[in-house]
This record gives C-alpha cells, structure tokens and sequence, in this order.
C-alpha cells in the first residue's frame, strides 16, 4: 500500500488537543495514520533568512514536518500572493486584488524552496497530496525535480469564473501549471466548470469522458469531490459536558429569547456586513419582535497583516456599535460581537441553543459552519439552516433556507420565516440536512479522493 505525503501550508500539530482540531485536520490525521507517511508544511514560525530546517514532529502515528518561512516570504507569499492576490480573487474579489510582482516571485520561491525541502522525505511509491491556493505550482516544481509518483492537488476554495481570472498578469502560468498533477479536485460541479471553461477557452484542451482533461501531452483528472466535517464526533461533542455548559450559559443569559448564531473567521468573504444589514432590517421590519431574538456573532481575527482584513474589522465594530446603539433597550442587546474563537465542543453546544444558524458568505469554497450547524442540532426540536446560496455547501444543502447574501430583504424574510417555522417543517428539513452530512463526511471526501488518485494509471503520473 503507497504511503501518503500531504503537503499544505498550515500543519496542524500532532499534540493540538483533539477539541481544537478542524475537520480536515482529523481526516488528513486519520488518513496518514492508516497509510503511513508524512504531513508537510510551514510552521507558522518566521526566521530571519531562510534554513530549509525541517522540524519533526510525531505523535499519535503520525509524523509531521515543518519549515520556518523568513520575513520577506512572508510578507510577498503569505500576505501578498495567497492573501492579497488570489484570496481575492477566487473570491470574486477583483476589487479588493492587489498585482504585485514581488508577490508572484515571492510566491514562485516559497514554492519552489516547499519542493526542494520535501523532495528528500517523498519515497518512490507514495501518494502526494497537494492542499489549496498556497501551492498551485507545487506539483510542477516536484516534476522539475523529477518526482514521477502520482501527485494530486485540492483547491479549497473557489475557482473564479474565466473572464475574472484573465485579470490576473500571470494566469497562463498558474492553470498550466496545474497539467502536472495527475488528479485535481474542486468542491462543486460549478467551480469545476469554471476551470473547464477557462483550460477549453485559453489552453485549447479538451474534456473527455469521466473527468479526463487533456492539455498538449498531458492528460488529467479534473474532479469534484465536497469536503464534509467529521460528523459522527460533532455529534457527540453536542452532548458532551462542555457543549451542555455553554448551551446553559446561552440560555440563562438571555431566558425565552432565540437565538441567531453565525460563526465565522473575520473575512469580508464572509458576508459578515451584509449579515448585520440584513439583521437590522429584519429589527426595523418587524418591531414586535425586538426583545425576543439575538445575534451571537463570533468572528475571530484573521490575517491581521493585510489592510482589507483590517478595514473589515473596523467596519464591523461601528455596524454593531450603531445597531445596538439605534436598538438595544435597557434589558436588551441585539447583537453580541464576539472577536475570539472557542473550542469545538463549546461550538457544538451554541449551535445547539440556536434557533437559527445564520451562514451567509458572499462566496466561499464550502464552508463547514454550515455542516456543523446541522450536526449539533437536537433531533427532537432542530434549528433552521439559513444558508447563502453562494457558499460550496448549498450545492448539498439544499434543504436548508436558501438566500442571497447580498439582499438585506431576502436575509431579513428569511429570518422572520425560520423564526415562526412549525416544528413539523423544521424536523423534515433537518432529517434530509443531516441525511447529507452523515453521508458525505470528511472521510468519504478523504477516501474519494484519494481512491481516484490510485486509480490513475501508471502512465498517466508524471
Ligand atoms: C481557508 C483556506 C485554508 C486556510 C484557512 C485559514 O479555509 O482554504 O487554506 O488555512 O482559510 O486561513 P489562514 O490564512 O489562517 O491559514
């Protein structure tokens, strides 16, 4: 059986408690452990000039491998070309995309020092698996260096349509450099299609049947393949004692009044602005209900070096200021805006007061709140799923309260409605919800990828 090399640019260390690790954490945990092998990435950590020290780590059956990055690379990759270049605009960001030479060549060699530092811990038979924007190129740097095992790469996020892509100076580059991996994956049909698109029009390649890409001489497989959360464990973690203690201290804390919780890294592709938009014009429209709901918005900062996510959050803070300020009353708040972030079962117990799970991002690749919402309800008497049609997860959750983002209306209809939705309703839409995140979980996304990464024929790597 092949061993597997994950590389990525966060690592999530071996001995993090198991409440602090994120769902593709525990998959990629799980799936090295079962297969052997190696998780490599970028410590976190900045050093004056660059070592190509690799720092092991092992635990748990697993074996990780960390390189420190030096300041410029990551200034000009981490905050210039993965944040401030392609977070953008994969997000349909345009406006917000900032071209910066120094960004791409310092994304170049941070790619290119990834290749050449892990080169020595890649053996001849094992799977490579290559994770998000960071590391588009890397697969065709591993090629220059002769790596021929099957190489695979994961695009979290979403793929932007053609004519958006065509604005970034380098964008021949970036998809042609893709054609090295032998299988790359999307989270939906739509993110595919707008790759397709873009590698028909520009690259003249040609789509044949079951996901076969060709390019000049280089055939791969273009896939879709949803990530999910690690469900059966979410649900336990609902239960659990600190997931019951939070639940308590939501109810206690505001006695007869429901919930609306959102969750959500403080990023503008979060839709966080529109959210609160939406949630004053929903208090503006229907004053019988002021005093019986509450926002919890838990937001913790996120790349704090880049102006935009600085900008949100200031943004952010006079939105909430000025709701609260126009209705809170003596007894009452109708926002909480909390800038920090809570371990998981914590989490599961909010998510489990909440009447409303409110997950609006203007775009995003998946988005796992949405699943976790889902996942820590009660049975016997769920909350409602208010879900922005432009998030990866509404192509799977379909039954939840589909809305656009971008419309305070919609948002604020859509939250009068799951506010007054009858029980009947909201167990039928939750049954089929959690029918779709029990199934498609993080191992069945795990498993499916890495199945049609072994089924490549030999002649097809490299
Ligand atoms: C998104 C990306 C991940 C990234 C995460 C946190 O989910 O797809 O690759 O790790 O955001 O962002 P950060 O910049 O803190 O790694």
């Amino acid at each position: 059986m092949s061993r597997l090399v994950v590389i990525s640019n966060r690592v999530q260390s071996v001995d993090a408690p198991s409440g602090n690790q994120g769902g593709l954490a525990v998959a990629l945990l799980a799936a090295l452990r079962e297969k052997g092998g190696v998780w490599f990435g970028w410590s976190g950590e900045i050093t004056d000039t660059f070592t190509g020290h690799i720092n092991f780590q092992q635990g748990k059956g697993v074996t990780t491998a960390t390189i420190d990055l030096e300041e410029q690379d990551f200034d000009e990759y981490y905050n210039g070309y993965a944040n401030r270049t392609l977070w953008p605009l994969f997000h349909y960001r345009i406006d917000l995309t900032e071209f910066e030479r120094d960004f791409s060549s310092g994304y170049a060699r941070v790619n290119t020092r990834f290749a050449e530092t892990v080169l020595p811990l890649i053996e001849p038979d094992d799977l490579v698996w290559v994770h998000d924007y960071h590391h588009v190129p890397l697969g065709q740097e591993l090629r220059k260096l002769g790596v021929e095992n099957k190489i695979g790469f994961f695009l979290h996020i979403p793929w932007p349509p053609m004519a958006m892509l065509l604005s970034l100076p380098s964008h021949r580059a970036l998809v042609e450099s893709m054609f090295a991996y032998d299988v790359v994956g999307f989270q939906t049909q739509d993110w595919l299609d707008s790759f397709l698109h873009y590698v028909t029009s520009q690259l003249d390649g040609v789509v044949g049947e079951d996901g076969w890409v060709t390019v000049g001489d280089r055939t791969i497989k273009a896939i879709t393949t949803p990530i999910g959360i690690e469900t059966a464990d979410f649900e336990t973690s609902a239960s659990s004692d600190a997931a019951r203690m939070a639940r308590e201290r939501m109810y206690m804390s505001a006695t007869g009044r429901s919930l609306i919780v959102g969750v959500d890294r403080l990023d503008y592709s979060k839709g966080l602005a529109e959210r609160f938009a939406g949630y004053e014009r929903f208090l503006a429209a229907h004053p019988d209900r002021r005093g019986l709901v509450y926002m919890l918005q838990i937001a913790p900062p996120s790349r704090e070096k880049v102006d935009t996510y600085q900008e949100i959050r200031a943004n952010l803070d006079s939105m909430s200021g000025r709701i609260n300020g126009e209705f809170s009353d003596i007894d009452w708040t109708p926002i909480r805006y909390v800038n920090q972030g809570f371990p998981r079962d914590v989490l599961a117990g909010i998510y489990r007061a909440a009447r409303i799970g409110l997950v609006t991002p203007l775009r995003d690749g998946m988005n796992l709140v949405a699943k976790e919402y889902v996942a820590a309800q009660d049975p016997e008497d769920p909350g409602v799923l208010i879900l922005s049609q432009f998030a990866g997860a509404a192509a799977q959750l379909r039954d939840a309260v589909l809305v656009n983002p971008y419309s305070p209306e919609e948002m604020s209809d859509a939250i009068a409605r799951a506010l007054t939705m009858p029980l009947a309703e909201r167990k039928a839409r939750w049954e089929k919800l959690i029918d779709n995140v029990r199934r498609e979980d993080v191992m069945w996304w795990c498993e499916l990828f890495i199945t049609a990464l072994e089924a490549v024929p030999e002649n097809e790597a490299a």
